[in-house]
């Protein structure tokens, strides 16, 4: 085992450099050119150069907070950065929301096809678990590697990120109750943002009472990004948020802005924001200061 080397003195935007550098490298490495017939030039679209990372990124943080293993950290970040970007290429495709662009490019199925677009998607799901599974055990321990596979197959499937998107299609044209909202955004959003927390710690030791609180943090940061994603649907540009702005109104989608408002959303992003700084304190883990700035960013990005 190998542990992470003090990177505590850089700036946040210099961690993040650092960290999106070896994640896009890996990415690179291991997302495959050659697969059949064209179809890696579409996973790699799909998931290569764009994205903010924040993924990876919690997984990067999680692991430095509890010491973690580099070598399992940078799989695992690599892992759920491909559950999600395959999750983007189907959600865009014209039997969910029918978008054009994502992250700044035309969309995998407006670029390759609708075919090739479910494929990718597919490939990258299961290259995601081949990440995780490497034959080689030496480079990752057989116990960890089943735990990480857990953790990204609950967060990605029916009780988790499928499952959320299948509410989130079932609930077009309905107005959701505050629970019911909750609900969908934290399976079709929040369990992959928290199996991120999860896998990040699970690559380290702490005491259950941490391990606790950081997956508690990844709980409610998943449910403020969702809901900060409802509220830059509305205010920000398609120019700057890379897809198209405006959508969910337009498809009738139920969201926290429709459910409260704008100033209301605004004002539950923040509790959530102050719940998710308030579960990092109670960790008592000395090394959070990376998960607290993450929490700044998604309740302050405006992408
Ligand atoms: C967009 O996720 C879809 C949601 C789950 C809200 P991101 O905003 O993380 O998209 P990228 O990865 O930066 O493109
Ligand atoms: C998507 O939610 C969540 C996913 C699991 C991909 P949205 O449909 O709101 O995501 P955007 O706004 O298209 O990125
Ligand atoms: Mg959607
Ligand atoms: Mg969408
Ligand atoms: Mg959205």
């Amino acid at each position: 085992m190998t542990t992470l080397a003090p990177t505590a003195s850089l700036s946040f935007k210099d961690w993040m450099g650092e960290e999106l550098r070896r994640v896009e490298e890996a990415l690179s490495a291991w997302v495959p050119a050659d697969a059949p017939a064209g179809l890696g030039l579409a996973m790699r679209y799909g998931v290569l150069d764009g994205g903010k990372r924040l993924r990876p990124l919690l997984v990067q943080a999680a692991a430095q907070a509890v010491d973690g293993h580099t070598g399992a950290a940078l799989r695992a970040a690599c892992a759920v950065e491909l559950i999600h970007a395959y999750s983007l290429v189907h959600d865009d495709m014209p039997c969910m929301d029918n978008d054009v662009l994502r992250r700044g490019k035309p969309t995998v199925h407006v670029q390759f096809g609708q075919a090739q677009a479910m494929l990718a998607g597919d490939a990258m799901q299961a290259l995601a678990f081949e990440l995780l599974t490497p034959e080689d055990s030496a480079e990752l321990d057989p116990r960890l590697q089943a735990r990480l596979v857990g953790l990204l197959a609950r967060g990605a499937g029916h009780s988790g990120m499928a499952g959320g998107q299948a509410i989130d299609l079932a609930s077009v044209g309905m107005s959701l109750n505050e629970e019911q909202l909750r609900r969908m955004h934290e399976l079709k959003t929040g369990a992959l943002l928290r199996a991120s927390v999860d896998m990040g710690a699970a690559c380290g030791k702490a005491a259950p009472v941490a391990l606790a609180a950081l997956s508690r943090y990844g709980h409610v940061i998943g449910l403020a990004f969702q809901v900060v994603d409802d509220i830059l649907d509305v205010t920000q540009d398609t120019e700057v948020l890379g897809k198209t702005a405006g959508k969910d109104q337009e498809h009738s989608k139920p969201t926290y802005v429709s459910l409260m408002g704008l100033d209301g959303a605004r004002r539950h992003a923040q509790q959530l924001h102050e719940q998710a700084l308030q579960a990092l304190a109670a960790s008592a883990l000395p090394g959070t200061q990376r998960l607290r700035e993450i929490a700044d960013l998604v309740v302050h990005r405006q992408h």
